[in-house]
This record gives C-alpha cells, structure tokens and sequence, in this order.
C-alpha cells in the first residue's frame, strides 16, 4: 500500500507540474533537456560536476549549439532552472534523468565509471517517491545489473517506493527539424508501475512516447539504431573505397540509387566516423553479447572498414599531391572542417583530429579552419582556427572533412590549388583541382 501512495502521489505531482525534476549531466544531451522540461513549466535543478558548467548555466549561457542562449537566459532568470554541483540536491528531487557520458576504454570495454559514480550520488539521496531514468547509451542489461542493485542498496523497494527507467536518448546534435521534444522517447521501466510512470513523465514535455515492455527493450533499441547507422556508413565506405579503386564516382552512384521510392535508404561515405555515439555504441553490445558467446560480426566488420577511412583520406591527400609533383612532408595542408560533423562544435571522435595527426606524423605543415571549432588540440598542442580564404589560397592541397552550411565552397574551389572532397561538398563542380572520395 505504502507502494501505490507513492506511485499516486508522484503521478499527480507530475501531471500538476509541482514535480521537482533533476538532470543528472548538463552535456550535449543533459541541457537539452532540461530545457525542455523548464519549457514545460517545471521547476528544473540541474547536477554536473563540472563548475565551469554550473556556472554558465546559472548565468543564463548556452555552450549547447542546440540550446538557444536567449531561451536558457530567459527561464533561469524566471527561475525555472538552476544547476548546481551538489548531489545532496536530490533529496528535494521527484525525478532525476542522468545523462552521463559512457565512452569506452582503450580496449573497447565500456567506461562505466560515470555512470557508476552518478548513481552512488543518487543512491546517497534515494528517497520515496523519487522517480530514476537513465539516458545514457549503454549495453543491453545495465539498469537491471548495474543500476538497480546499486540503489536498492539503500533498502528501498523499486516499483514501490522508488521507480526505475531506461530511456534511451536519440538527440542528434544540429539536426534543426529534430530536437528533443518532437524525437519520440523511447521508455522501458523496471516494473509495469515504472514504465507508467516513466512514460507519463515524458509525456508532459515531450510530443511522442513509446512505452515498451522492459528497461532491456529501450536499451537494445538505441543500440540497433545505432548500430543499424554504424554498419550501413560502413558499407557505404566500402563501397567509396571499391568506386575509388574502379573510378566509379560513388557519390553519383549514391543519389542514382536513392531514387529508387522502396527498400533503399541513402548512407554517405566520408572521412571515417566521429561523435560520442556511432563509433563507440555498437562496441557496447559486441562486448555484452561476447559474454553470451556471440560475436557480433557486422559491427566488427563495420567498425574495421571505418576505422580505415583516416588513412584512406591521407592516401588520397598523398596521391592528389604526387600528381602535382609534390610529397606530403613539407607540404601545406589546409584542413577545412575539424568537427566529426556538420554544423555542430563537437570534435569527440573527430576522424579530422585523426587525419590531421597522421598527416603530422608524415612531415606535413597543417593549418585548419572551422566556423565552429575556435581552437583544438593536436599532438598535445593548441591549435587556433586560421583564416579560410588565406589558408585554402596559400595551402598546397585543401581537405575538405566536415562540410560546415557556411562556408563559401564555391570560393574554396576557386582559390585553391587542389582539393581533396572527402564530404561531397563540392557536389556539381567539375574541376581538375578536385580530387573527390
Ligand atoms: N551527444 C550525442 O549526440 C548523444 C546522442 C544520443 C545519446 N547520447 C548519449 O548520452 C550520454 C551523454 O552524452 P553527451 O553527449 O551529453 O555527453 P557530454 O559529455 O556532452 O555531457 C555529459 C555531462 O555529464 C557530466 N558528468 C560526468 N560525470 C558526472 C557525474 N558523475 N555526475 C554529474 N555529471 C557528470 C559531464 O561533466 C558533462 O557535462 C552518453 O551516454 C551518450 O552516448 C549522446
């Protein structure tokens, strides 16, 4: 009985917007987030461990591109949200979403260790009626062997006196039609009452809600997904590496293709794959299902013929370069682009940062432009971003790895001397200085 009063009085605090909601991680996807519940005329208490964070937050600044500054600065001066690094915080709390990174270890083995210092935080300040989703990409399994056992360390019930979820988060950063509100959620809870509750949660500040029947479901689910992206960008790059070697422009071959109203969806090939989601989250099945004594083949495949592409890149730079009568030692290489993708500041994986160091190692002179990226570090030094037209006119080869809306690629062509396209940037210019994938 105690259990069901509760989960009653938790429901009507959620649906009369009284609930006090937490998020647990103020990243790319943790900010988002609680934006959207403020939005939504919760009161909301941000939890990172980052001061830095905490306190551009409190003072109303976006560092999310997704996150518009004027909109953050507007609901924390009306007080509808704070951040704050103290996890005694929760004690207050109705719900709290932990948005965590989970990376891998150089092995490729999950790092659970974010995920794992949150949850003994909340486990401290677990109290009846609090409501638990964890949002961070993991293996299949997590929330009922890792999470569960570690909160019910505080004696309480799941389903009962607190309730657990798994909902896995699908924003895609700089996408500007798909955002955490209109991206169905996804949700599996612990027991029916938590799926319950876990779904009527988001369904206060989210459009769609997809409830399933376990917190294993959800997990499996952003691991398909993803893995789905992983393997069919791995075929596509394979088929770029095939085009190249036959001289089939695989671009073309690409948009021909798409065309076809039925059974087919366009993947792109590029410089290999970037981002805190598609390299690493395939790897967090392959490791869980190894233990089940099943090797996960495609993505192993997949994740091989990616993992190439860097060094593919740098063939292409080599070759496009010895056509000229030049070597790549000594050689002024530009690098157009530094983030894993378009549009976003985000170099997490970045396959530029990869190729920018192998061109290093083979003697090259590198500079870099990026209207997003101000400044990264490479070989352990801080690299500025230089100016674009200087560099792409005075470079010896231009490379294009992210293709950025912004730039002028019209202007880049004209005021280069060669150009490797490793994005399709250059897509309807013919030119005999582009060397493309
Ligand atoms: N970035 C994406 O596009 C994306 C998309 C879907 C899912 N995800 C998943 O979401 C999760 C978070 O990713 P992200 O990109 O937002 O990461 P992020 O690095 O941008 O943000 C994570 C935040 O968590 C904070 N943090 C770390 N440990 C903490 C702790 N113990 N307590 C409180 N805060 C802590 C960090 O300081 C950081 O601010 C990951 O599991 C990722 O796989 C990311």
């Amino acid at each position: 009985m105690a259990g069901n009063r509760s989960a009653e009085a938790l429901k009507k605090r959620i649906t009369e917007k009284s609930a006090q909601v937490g998020v647990v991680g103020l990243g790319y996807v943790g900010l988002p987030l609680v934006v959207e519940y403020a939005k939504a005329g919760y009161t909301v208490t941000g939890i990172d461990v980052q001061e830095a964070k905490v306190a551009e937050v409190n003072a109303g600044r976006s560092y999310v591109g997704d996150v518009p500054a004027e909109l953050l600065a507007e609901l924390v001066a009306a007080g509808r949200i704070r951040a704050t690094t103290e996890f005694s915080e929760i004690a207050k709390l109705d719900s709290v979403n932990i948005c965590v990174p989970t990376p891998l270890r150089k092995t490729k083995d999950p790092d659970m260790s974010f995920v794992s210092d949150a949850c003994h935080a909340i486990r401290e300040h677990l109290h009846p009626g609090l409501l638990v989703i964890l949002e961070s990409t993991t293996y299949p399994g997590t929330t009922e062997e890792f999470v569960l056992p570690l909160l019910a360390e505080s004696g309480l019930t799941v389903g009962e006196d607190f309730f657990l979820c798994f909902s896995p988060e699908r924003v895609d950063p700089g996408n500007p039609r798909f955002q955490t509100k209109n991206i169905p959620k996804v949700v599996g809870g612990t027991t029916p009452v938590c799926t319950e509750i876990g779904a009527l949660f988001y369904q206060q500040a989210l459009e769609t809600v997809v409830p399933v029947s376990s917190t294993q479901v959800a997990e499996m689910v952003k691991l398909l997904e993803n893995t789905f992206r992983m393997i069919n960008i791995g075929l596509v790059n394979e088929m770029a590496l095939m085009c190249g070697r036959i001289g089939v422009n695989v671009w073309e071959v690409i948009d021909a293709a798409a065309t076809k109203p039925f059974g087919f969806m366009p993947f792109y090939p590029g410089p290999g794959l970037g981002g805190h989601c598609i390299p690493i989250d395939p790897f967090y099945l392959s490791w869980k299902t190894r233990q089940a004594g099943i090797e996960a083949r495609f993505i192993d495949l997949a994740g091989y013929i990616n993992g190439q592409m860097p060094m593919f890149v740098v063939e292409k730079v080599q070759n496009a370069l010895n056509d000229h009568a030049k070597a790549v030692k000594g050689s002024h290489i530009h690098i157009l682009g530094m983030a894993y993708k378009r549009d976003i500041d985000d170099v997490r994986e970045s396959p530029a940062v990869d190729i920018a160091h192998l061109l290093l190692r083979l003697g090259a002179r590198i500079t870099y432009s990026d209207p997003h990226v101000p400044t990264v570090r490479l070989n352990g030094e801080e690299h500025e971003s230089a100016d674009q037209d200087e560099m792409t006119r005075t470079a010896d080869c231009v490379v294009i790895l992210t293709d950025h809306s912004g730039v002028d690629y019209a202007a880049v062509l004209e005021s280069a001397k060669l150009v490797v396209d490793t994005r399709n940037a250059l897509k309807g210019f013919n030119s005999e200085k582009i060397v493309r994938l």
